[in-house]
């Protein structure tokens, strides 16, 4: 008769009681910005679209599961629970296989995705030249990336500002002597447009979001692997 492995048990334990304080923190923190009423400001002054709570329910749900998840890990392996390892296993393969589904989606449909953020980019290109109250957030955050990626209007460079560029003190003023840079209503501006800094900018978001999603994927493997082992060990006890 093959006894339960020790070593797989309390690992099983551990790491499973880490990940449900991991949820319950998660948990707290998006429900406190939830229901905080500092929160209320700092969303509604960044132009975050129709939902700005989207990203924080989000982070609800990503918390509820962990912390769902860990408890039944944690729980079934100290108490040798077979309902629950199986619970565990199955709720964990369903998120890996979406995990799959979602990078294969976005694999597939890349080029597609590429050609979404190509346009909104010249969309967002003519909100420089207006002025219009709400647009001026965001010129204001364009105004940050150009200085900070040293470029200067989004897609046809200053002439992007239109009227506007005169309403702006500095606006696109080339300091570094490295860039190109270009005269503009008699003054020295950066050149380049600063639309493949953004795209470049996004591209390596979605590298580090790849990332953290094997990284995840190997972790979950593990999990798969030892609750499994687990449930079989129990069985034949
Ligand atoms: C981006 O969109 C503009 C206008 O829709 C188009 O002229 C341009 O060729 C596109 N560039 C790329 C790289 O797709």
């Amino acid at each position: 008769m093959a006894s339960v492995s020790g070593c797989i048990k309390y690992s099983m334990f551990i790491f499973n009681f880490l990940f449900w304080l991991c949820g319950i923190v998660i948990l707290a923190l998006a429900i406190w910005v939830r229901v905080g009423n500092d929160s209320q400001e700092i969303f509604s002054s960044e132009n975050l679209g129709s939902s700005p709570y989207a990203a924080v329910d989000i982070l609800i749900a990503v918390g509820a599961i962990i912390m769902i998840l860990g408890f039944l890990g944690c729980c079934g392996a100290i108490k040798e629970s077979r309902c629950m390892l199986l619970l565990f296993f199955i709720g964990l393969l369903l998120i890996l296989l979406l995990q799959v589904a979602a990078g294969i989606l976005g694999a597939v449909f890349k080029s597609e995705s590429d050609r979404i953020v190509n346009e909104t980019l010249y969309e967002s290109a003519k909100l420089l030249s207006t002025t219009v109250e709400s647009d001026k957030q965001f010129q204001e955050a364009v105004i940050v990336f150009q200085k900070e990626f040293k470029c200067c209007g989004l897609v046809n460079g200053a002439v992007d500002w239109g009227n506007n560029f005169q309403q702006y003190t500095g606006l696109c003023e080339c300091l570094d002597t490295q860039r190109s840079c270009t005269y503009y209503n008699g003054k020295h501006v950066y050149k380049e447009p600063c639309i493949s800094y953004i795209k470049d900018f996004l591209e390596k978001k979605l590298i580090i979001v790849i990332g953290i999603a094997f990284g995840l994927a190997v972790i979950e493997i593990l999990g798969l692997v030892f609750s499994m082992v687990l449930y079989c060990q129990i069985g034949n006890k």
